[in-house]
């Protein structure tokens, strides 16, 4: 359910210096999607559309992979901290009219839509200044550390880098997971006095706690444990331990719906992908975007598919790669398939090995078993297209195309210059150049006659 009282704030205007990687480091990816998206979808159902992002670095990137948040991206010209990319995001903030804002770092993929939904509840019952969430990993690694007074309220949360035992006392193990929630109004007279003395010289976020705890303000922790769906992530190891907890999940999910996968552990299904009970998936192989599977198809290893649907009974064998495809029923592609966007298979129809098909339809029950590519055409049903066919749709300038209709039978080598039609129940002589059109039932070839000329040897 929407929550009414609160804004969201995403905080993804950092470079990522971790990640060594010229893009941000937000748009990095577990199971195919960016950190990002799994940010936005644990925040959708309990904030709609009431999520603001702060974008900095590489903004132009994170803008593009997200155009329906178009009005809702906040420049930060300048990284100068997570405190500094609050008061950048404050204004539009206070617009929403809302008496709370979560902000949330989005290096934070693999919260749930649950803890958020949880976080504000708490927040909507109690009614602090601030909250926010604290974890205890087996290792704080860089996170902020929160320290308490003797009776367990919070103090202060104090970066790693500026965490001083002679000052701060021993270490508790408790870590800043970077997920606040802040009531609008109290924080206001904060943010003007967040400053950038620490040993980082940035502006942090996390000062807040301090400054509202010494004027009084009800601030509150939720702990959530050791709970690695809170982590930030930070580094490409990281992000591999993440992505591969998601993987893990994800298999289990498929196995327990009645999916069947060998070698399951090299499974790589992505968060938006449809695989119905009957499926058999063999790893390793990786199944992302939209892409639907229906029961009964199965999918062999070293397969990759994106946005693509398999229909019942369909066979994908290894080594194929399929991305925007449409695979009818029973249908049958690869090993060594490849169908790029705009690949349609009717039911039955049949793709061997190193053929490409793009933009193309084959027909119902119809073949290309071998070395073949099909691009900008129509293929009827029942046809069979010989091994080497090419269509020959593009002249340089402008793509065209081919069309063949039921029934035909293209020779093997068979060069299609676009646009030609080749008519039903055709017969295309093996190895021919075809240019012009063939009408309905006849035989065409189109190539050099074969001459046998008697050999002449000299005589030693
Ligand atoms: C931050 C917290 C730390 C916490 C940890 C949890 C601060 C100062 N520290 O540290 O207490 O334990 O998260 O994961 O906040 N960002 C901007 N603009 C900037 C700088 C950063 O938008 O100028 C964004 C980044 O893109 C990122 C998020 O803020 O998504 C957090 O920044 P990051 O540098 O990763 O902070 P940590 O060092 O992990
Ligand atoms: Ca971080």
């Amino acid at each position: 359910m929407v929550n009414s009282f609160a804004c969201a704030l995403v905080l993804a205007g950092g470079k990522g210096t971790r990640m060594h990687s010229d893009k941000p480091k937000v748009l990095k990816t577990l199971l195919g999607e960016s950190m990002l998206y799994y940010v936005f979808s644990a925040l959708v159902p309990s904030l709609g559309e009431d999520i603001f992002t702060i974008v900095g670095f590489g903004a132009e990137h994170v803008e593009k992979a997200f155009p329906e948040m178009k009005d809702r991206f906040v420049l930060q010209a300048e990284q100068l901290g997570t405190g500094h990319a609050l008061q950048m995001g404050w204004e539009r903030i206070k617009e929403s009219g809302r008496e709370y804002c979560l902000v949330i770092n989005g290096d934070t993929p693999l919260i749930s839509a649950d803890y958020v939904g949880d976080f504000l509840n708490s927040v909507d019952r109690d009614r602090p200044d601030i909250s926010f969430i604290t974890i205890t990993p087996n290792d704080p690694c860089q996170f902020g550390r929160v320290t308490r007074d003797q009776n367990g309220k919070v103090t202060a949360i104090v970066e790693a880098k500026d965490y001083d035992v002679a000052l701060h006392g021993p270490a508790s193990g408790e870590v800043n997971a970077g997920i606040y929630c802040l009531k609008i109004d109290s924080v206001e007279s904060l943010l003007s006095r967040l400053n950038n003395n620490n040993k980082s010289g940035e502006y942090y976020i996390t000062d807040l706690v301090d400054l509202a705890v010494d004027c009084g303000m009800n601030v509150t922790a939720v702990n959530c444990g050791n709970s690695i769906d809170l982590m930030g992530i930070n580094s490409p190891y990281e992000l591999a331990q993440a992505e591969s907890a998601l993987r893990r999940r994800m298999a289990e999910k498929l196995l327990n719906s009645g999916v069947t996968l060998y070698n399951w552990e090299s499974v790589v299904v992505g968060p938006n992908v449809s695989i119905e009970p009957g499926v058999e998936i063999t790893g390793p192989c990786e199944i992302y975007g939209k892409t639907v599977v229906r029961r009964g198809a199965v999918i062999e290893s070293h397969v990759r598919i994106l946005d693509s649907v398999i229909a019942e009974e369909a066979h994908i064998k290894a080594y194929s790669h399929l991305e925007q495809a449409d695979v009818g029923p029973e249908c049958m592609v690869g090993p060594y398939g490849r169908l790029r966007p705009g690949a349609v298979l009717k039911k039955g129809a049949k793709i061997g090995n190193f053929v490409e098909m793009k933009k193309a339809v084959l027909g119902e029950g119809a073949k290309a078993s071998h070395l073949t590519y099909l691009g900008d055409s129509e293929i009827g049903a029942g046809t069979n297209i010989g091994a080497g066919t090419i269509t020959c749709n593009y002249d340089g300038k402008n793509k065209h195309k081919t069309v063949i209709g039921e029934d035909a039978f293209i020779g093997s080598n068979t060069a299609l210059v676009a646009p030609v039609n080749i008519g039903r129940g055709t017969l295309i002589g093996a190895g021919s150049t075809i240019t012009k059109d063939v009408k309905d039932g006849e035989l065409a070839v189109a190539r050099g006659r074969q001459v046998n000329i008697p050999r002449t040897f000299k005589k030693s």
